[in-house]
């Protein structure tokens, strides 16, 4: 049984059938994703890690850039994860590992540029997981985060005060829900030259964003931190504003990236 201390992991590495299949909506592969990349500047032929991977199809297009003189490591500590990953893969250029902790099976220097993806909001340490990274990463080559930071979410129609309650709520679910605006710094901290940093933003007004607040409302469920009839109402009426046009939803990505230099 998951504590509230450790559900911000565990509910990663256990996922229910339900929530699978809704994460694999979430996170298939656009092209409109591949602004949120520019700052890595992938080429053909490098070598790339995708720490994070879910169900691999982030790292799948990662796999189309490099090219086939190139290769894609995705790591996740979800096992069902990489198993499907695994099974639905045809790319000979790219390999998916289930990782327990933060611990890499890579040699020093291996990688030319390390993606994380929305996935250092949920590690232990993000101090820890960013040394890991700086050892893995060659000389020359790139840390790229990709991350939210909850400070800057809007959820129309609910207003600022009702969002930040229904998030706040939510929160067992992240171990670090402001990493966009740390991320920089951490970097810096494990060995990193200074970041650039950009920010992403989206207006999401087609519902894209329902399938996280419906996970939202599950870990809600979970905690009891807010009466469920209130989240479970919140989220009818967010897709009620979807069909009546008032419904949108940002959280702005954070770009960033450092150069290993030493
Ligand atoms: C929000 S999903 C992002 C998936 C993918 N990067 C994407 O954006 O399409 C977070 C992913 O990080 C993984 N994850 C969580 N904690 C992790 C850790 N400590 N090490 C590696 N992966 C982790 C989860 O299992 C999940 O697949």
């Amino acid at each position: 049984m998951s504590t509230r201390e450790s559900f911000y992991t565990d509910h990663w590495r256990e996922i229910e059938d339900e929530r699978i299949t809704r994460y694999e909506q979430m996170f298939v592969w656009r092209d409109q994703q591949l602004v949120l990349l520019e700052g890595a500047e992938l080429k053909p032929g490098q070598r790339v890690l995708d720490i994070g991977c879910g169900p691999g199809f982030f790292a799948g297009g990662l796999a189309g850039i490099v090219g086939t003189t190139g290769h894609v490591d995705g790591v996740d500590i979800n096992a069902r994860f990489i198993s499907d990953a695994t099974n639905r893969n045809d790319k000979p250029n790219l390999t998916f590992h289930h990782v327990t902790d933060h611990r890499l099976p890579f040699a020093d220097g291996t990688f030319d540029r390390v993606i994380m993806k929305n996935v250092l909001e949920y590690v232990p340490d993000v101090s820890v997981t960013l040394k890991e990274v700086y050892r893995v990463t060659k000389l020359g080559g790139r840390a790229h985060i990709i991350d939210s930071d909850w400070g800057f979410l809007l959820v129309e129609p609910w207003g600022k005060d009702r969002t930040e309650a229904f998030f706040n709520a939510a929160a067992p679910a992240f171990n670090e829900r402001y990493i966009g605006r740390k991320a920089a710094g951490a970097l810096r901290s494990a060995g990193f030259a200074p970041a650039k940093v950009k920010i992403s933003a989206f207006a999401d007004q087609v519902g894209n964003g329902l399938n996280m607040l419906t996970n939202m409302v599950g870990y809600i469920r979970t905690f009891s931190t807010m009466p469920i009839d209130t989240a479970t109402g919140m989220l009818e009426e967010a897709r009620a504003a979807v069909s009546d046009g008032r419904f949108l939803f940002c959280l702005p990505q954070f770009l960033v990236t450092a150069e290993r230099t030493e």
